[in-house]
């Protein structure tokens, strides 16, 4: 059986450009964009040479073998595709307060939405790649975590919600060091109707 192979889009959709409204340009966003194939182009590498790597387990080695090696970089690869791409599908709306669903489950797990809004940008301020908005489907709540790398720190059983990307790629082009200036355009621009659109039905 072919491994399934995974696609970016040729372009982004429009509006995740309205964001330029706020100082996060397009030259940012195409760049970005060159990177999220990146991961989408290793995962499909690594998804086929899994697909013919050698599983006997007297090859395999902690230290190093083919197997570590391309267990561990997968991991990092598609997470770096699938926190690119909930990254990009919730860009592009109007921010503010949270909407429907994902606005009550904020507003239980954190008390009210301002708590939450300090809570993320602290929590992107402390992170050195990403922040996640999860939904538990063990506990029916969401929670923020840091996510340090691509493949860092949520726990199991989660639905990916929300991911705000914290590399300096994602704004030093517009915002230079100055990451809470980002993060608060950021903020800005996210697209709620997206958010709730990721809930569990
Ligand atoms: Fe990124």
């Amino acid at each position: 059986m072919e491994p399934k192979l995974v696609t970016v889009p040729e372009a982004l959709p429009e509006k995740v450009y309205s964001s330029e409204k706020v100082g996060i340009s397009k030259a940012t966003h195409d760049a970005h964009l060159g990177l999220w194939k990146g991961y989408a182009n290793k995962t499909n590498e690594i998804r086929k040479l899994l697909h013919e790597v050698d599983v006997d387990p007297t090859k395999a080695n902690q230290v190093y073998s083919q197997m570590r090696a391309l267990k561990v970089n997968y991991a990092f690869a598609y997470g770096g595709f699938i926190n690119h791409k909930v990254y990009f599908e919730t860009l592009g709306g109007e921010g503010g307060t949270a909407t429907g669903d994902v606005h009550a489950l904020i507003t239980e797990a954190y008390g009210n939405f301002d708590h939450w809004v300090a809570d993320w940008k602290s929590t992107g301020m402390a992170g050195r790649g990403w922040v996640f908005l999860g939904y538990d489907h063990e506990e029916q709540k969401v929670h923020t975590y840091i996510g340090d790398s691509q493949d860092t720190f949520p726990t199991w059983n989660h639905t990916l919600l929300l991911a705000m990307d914290v590399y300096e790629h994602a704004y030093y082009l517009d915002f230079q060091t100055a990451r809470m200036k980002y993060i608060e355009a950021y903020m800005q621009c996210i697209d709620w109707d997206a958010v709730n659109a990721k809930l569990p039905k």
